[in-house]
């Protein structure tokens, strides 16, 4: 190759790089029974060239893994201690254990504070409405009194249901904040724009769909749908539309040119009909590229900063919105990625980076007895093993839908059993469960062994053992002396 084209292409690679570095970030949740250790965690958004990532918390382990790598955080605050942050006394404490401790050469490089997680949604009945923006004020005013204000933006993330567009015209152009929040909205808007801090926004897209039977399906996604047409401009997918009704509700308040980011945009695998890796390989196939070449809105073309969700599956999360919550990571539980996906946006059909030495507890499975006499309590043995356990791909359109009685039997007695961590006694509902070293996993539907969990707490003896034998080799070392 020839040295002019050589130098091309690595300036091309610097591009490709710098864009990625400046661009995407991850969602890491942690709702989950058998956690990745956090090392392990941070080693594979290294392995994968991910440079910022959002958290639910400042939990410190996670922060200890995070610190010197390197990558950028938003830190949060969640709903249950806005309460307390409506103190400055306590929002002082929060900035100082939390964000100021981490600053320091080879520390956590915090640049936002997220204060609460979707307060303003309607099923929380107002419950966060007068406590969010108390705790905004306070929270960035500490960061500024503590002297990183300039570096680290309080934000709050904010579901795209503070917004809407009148049903009489609903085009992006008309976007303006929910009627009943209007005041407080503007108010907080007014804040962030002083501190120079960011609107944070979650879209789904998935959920249009999910929510509504009539909503064309193709609009969900970025390869052509029919546009909807406003003031000439062409929307052919639900996320520019929804992101410009925003845009256009910061307009009405007189702050059309606030920075807005996305805290939240994904697709989830499993636990719907229309949650799998078909569509959300589309999904993410469509949006990368666009960012990547920071394609933009039609209202705002260019960079967005954008958080994928979401990182890794979180088996312990609630599920009132729906089965496809605990399906949303681009990695499955134990850090294995689900589907080809190209960070850089330039689609080569490659998967991502799993994570590194993960340690999974042995190749034992807990199935349906099909020697049980009495069968009399199956159906509550397998509805207390799924109140205890994941049992979300069971169900209508999931990846294990297919199976029979005693198919649903053995799969919720599995997932009860990993989740117990191989606990014997949690393989016998009254003699309905047996154990089995054959992978009964069936065409698309997993049987999982779950990972032998730094974190894992529901399996005692296991804890109590160790430590005994700790205790004994304690004793020995000490008689020896
Ligand atoms: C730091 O954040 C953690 C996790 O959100 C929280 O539990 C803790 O109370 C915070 N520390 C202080 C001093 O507020
Ligand atoms: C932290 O991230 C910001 C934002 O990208 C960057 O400007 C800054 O250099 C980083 N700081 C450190 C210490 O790495
Ligand atoms: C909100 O109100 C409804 C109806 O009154 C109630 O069923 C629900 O539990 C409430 N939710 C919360 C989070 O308080
Ligand atoms: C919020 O504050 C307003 C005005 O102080 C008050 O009328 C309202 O009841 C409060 N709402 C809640 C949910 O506490
Ligand atoms: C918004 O940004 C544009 C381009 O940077 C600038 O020309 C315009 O004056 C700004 N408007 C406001 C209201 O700040
Ligand atoms: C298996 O469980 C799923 C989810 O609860 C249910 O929809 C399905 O009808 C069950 N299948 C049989 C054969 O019982
Ligand atoms: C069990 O079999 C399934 C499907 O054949 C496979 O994908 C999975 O990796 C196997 N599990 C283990 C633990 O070997
Ligand atoms: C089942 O596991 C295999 C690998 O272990 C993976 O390739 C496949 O996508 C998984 N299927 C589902 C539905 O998660």
């Amino acid at each position: 190759m020839d040295p002019a084209k050589l130098f091309l292409v690595l300036a091309l690679n610097v591009c490709v790089l710098g864009r990625l570095a400046l661009g995407l970030g991850v969602n890491w949740g942690t709702m989950a029974t058998h956690k990745l250790p956090p090392k392990t965690v941070v080693q594979m958004l290294k392995d994968n060239g991910i440079k910022k990532v959002k958290l639910f918390d400042a939990d410190k382990s996670t922060m200890r893994a995070l610190a010197g790598s390197g990558i950028e955080v938003m830190l949060a605050i969640p709903n249950d201690q806005l309460a307390a942050m409506n103190s400055y006394d306590r929002a002082k404490d929060w900035v100082k254990k939390n964000v100021t401790e981490y600053n320091f050469k080879g520390g956590v490089n915090v640049t936002y504070v997220a204060v609460g997680n979707e307060p303003f949604l309607t099923s929380y009945n107002n419950t966060f409405n007068n406590l969010t923006f108390p705790a905004l004020q306070n929270i960035q005013n500490a960061l500024n009194e503590a002297g990183v204000g300039e570096n680290v933006k309080a934000t709050v993330p904010l579901n795209a249901d503070v917004y809407f567009s009148p049903s009489s015209n609903a085009v992006p152009s008309a976007g303006r904040f929910r009627t009943d929040i209007n005041g407080l909205m503007t108010q907080i808007v007014e804040f962030l724009a002083k501190n120079n801090a960011p609107f944070t926004v979650n879209i789904y897209p998935f959920l249009s769909l999910y929510g509504n039977k009539d909503f064309p399906f193709n609009y969900a996604f970025f390869d052509g749908a029919t546009p909807i047409v406003d003031n000439g401009i062409q929307y052919t997918n639900v996320f520019d539309a929804n992101f410009d009704t925003l845009v256009s509700a910061l307009k009405a308040a007189g702050y059309g040119n606030m920075t807005i980011l996305v805290g939240e945009v994904g697709w989830p695998t499993d636990g719907d009909i229309n949650a799998n890796i078909g569509n959300a390989y589309r999904f993410y196939n469509g949006l990368l590229p666009r960012l990547a070449a920071n394609t933009g809105t039609p209202l705002r073309p260019g960079y967005i900063e954008v958080y994928l969700f979401s990182l890794i599956d979180e088996d312990a999360k609630s599920i009132e919105p729906g089965n496809f919550e605990r399906h949303w990571g681009l990695f499955r539980y134990d850090g294995q990625p689900k589907f080809a996906l190209d960070l850089s946006g330039q689609q080569q059909n490659k998967f991502l980076i799993p994570a590194q030495n993960v340690q999974y507890l042995p190749q034992k499975w807990c199935m349906f007895n099909p020697n049980a006499k009495d069968i009399s309590n199956l159906a509550d043995s397998i509805k207390y093993a799924c109140s205890r356990a994941d049992c979300t791909s069971l169900g209508y359109g999931s990846s294990c839908n297919g199976l029979d009685t005693n198919g649903n039997a053995s799969y919720a007695f599995n997932m009860y059993f990993q989740v117990q961590n191989h606990d014997p006694l949690s393989c016998n509902f009254l003699g309905l469960a047996t154990l089995t070293t054959q992978n009964i996993s069936t065409g698309n539907c997993n049987f999982t062994i779950q990972i032998a969990s730094s974190s894992a707490q529901a399996f005692r003896p296991t804890s109590l053992l160790v430590w005994l034998r700790f205790a004994m080799v304690a004793l020995i070392t000490t008689s020896m002396l």
